[in-house]
């Protein structure tokens, strides 16, 4: 990978939401209206980053922050493993103690819900640069617990990108896109474990 100097990430800003359009539809078959960028950024300012190169805007992530009660999401629970993992038999006796005693458990996790870089960008650590500052604000500054995204399970760079950053496959869910293709759910945790005491 050929690490760039002149790289910059910053947070996003209104202005940003046209060019951050146009990456989006050049790299991905799934789009969005205005709206939902701008209700993105006023909302979670601190997690909307755009990538500069030499001035121009080449790259972009954006997160949501949700409160969740969805183990999966919260990076208690895997459904993925679960399918084909040896200890698949003690998670499933483990299931019913662990739903119990996480009754009524909310947290907060961050959804990471668009990333992407410019075609002619790639491959130089840009991805990575606005997936670690994705993760790092979610946390610091949002106090997420865990980070998680969907993802074409046929998008091999992308699921390498998120392995890479700790990142494990954790549901599947069936027709997910538009075209009919199942996405990954990836989840990272970002906390220790919590008790299930502290009931938010
Ligand atoms: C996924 C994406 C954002 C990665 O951006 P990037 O700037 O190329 O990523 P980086 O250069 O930081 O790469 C980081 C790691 O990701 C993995 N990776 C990235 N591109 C890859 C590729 N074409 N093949 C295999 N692994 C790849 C590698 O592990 C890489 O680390 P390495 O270069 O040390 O091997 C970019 O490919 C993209 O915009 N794709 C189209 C949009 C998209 O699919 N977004 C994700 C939707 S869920």
């Amino acid at each position: 990978m050929t690490q760039e100097k002149n790289i910059l990430i910053r947070k996003a800003t209104e202005i940003d939401i046209p060019i951050v359009m146009e990456i989006n539809m050049r790299s991905l078959p799934e789009n969005y209206w205005y709206g939902f960028y701008l209700h993105i950024l006023k909302n979670w300012p601190e997690t909307f980053f755009v990538a500069e190169v030499d001035g121009k805007l080449v790259g972009y992530a954006m997160t949501r922050i949700e409160t969740s009660s969805d183990l999966v999401l919260l990076g208690l629970d895997n459904e993925f493993e679960k399918r084909d993992n040896v200890r698949s038999l003690i998670n499933t006796l483990l299931d019913p103690i662990k739903s119990f005693l996480a009754k009524g458990y909310y947290g907060k996790v961050g959804h990471l819900v668009s990333i992407a870089v410019l075609e002619e960008y790639r491959r130089r650590g840009i991805g990575s640069r606005l997936l670690e500052k994705s993760i790092r604000i979610s946390k610091e500054i949002y106090d997420a617990e865990s980070m998680y995204l969907e993802v074409r399970i046929t998008n091999k760079p992308a699921i390498r990108l998120y392995e890479k950053y700790g990142f494990r496959k954790a549901r599947i869910i069936k027709r997910y896109y538009m075209d009919g293709e199942d996405a990954y759910v990836m989840v990272k945790r970002l906390k220790n474990i919590p008790t299930f005491s502290s009931k938010k």
